[in-house]
């Protein structure tokens, strides 16, 4: 079980899950994907609309998604939980119970870039373009993630 961890859960871990899952289907992997957020502000809402057209544009809907916050009892049900800035990171990290608990949180294009902390810029308050570049980002982390998956299976 995977987790996508942003801080609104309405712009970037959204994409994220609607990336992953979307992977999920075409490695036909046995797994599953979900998302929160760090903060409360917007929970119960549809992700934002930028998300949903540039998600829509590359034939994935994201529509069915409410915004959740993250509690510690995702630390139980989730084997790796995605962050996608430091600060996300951060704050996993600081509500991780122990090392078994930490041992599950990364940031995302450490996938990619092993150990370079890089973080997927919060869209939210820039223009549409921010978005395609979110989601060029995370269509390349979730193929890594997904296609080692799919070799560890085998
Ligand atoms: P997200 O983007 O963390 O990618 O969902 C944000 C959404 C809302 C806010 C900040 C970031 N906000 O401050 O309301």
């Amino acid at each position: 079980m995977i987790l996508m961890v942003c801080l609104g859960n309405i712009c970037r871990s959204p994409l994220a899950e609607g990336i992953m899952n979307e992977k999920i289907r075409k490695y036909n992997l046995k797994a599953a994907t979900d998302s929160a957020g760090t903060a409360a502000y917007h929970v119960g809402e549809i992700p934002d609309p930028r998300s949903i057209e540039v998600a829509q544009k590359n034939s994935i809907d994201i529509t069915y998604q409410r915004a959740r916050r993250f509690s510690r009892e995702d630390f139980n049900r989730f084997d790796r939980i995605y962050a996608m800035d430091e600060s996300n990171y951060y704050d996993l990290i600081s509500m991780a119970r122990n090392e078994e608990e930490k041992s599950k949180v990364e940031m995302i294009l450490n996938v990619i870039n092993p150990g370079e902390n890089a973080s997927v810029p919060d869209p939210y308050y820039g223009g549409t373009d921010g978005f395609d570049k979110v989601f060029a980002m995370l269509d390349n982390a979730c193929e890594k993630i997904a296609s080692d998956l799919a070799t560890m299976n085998h």
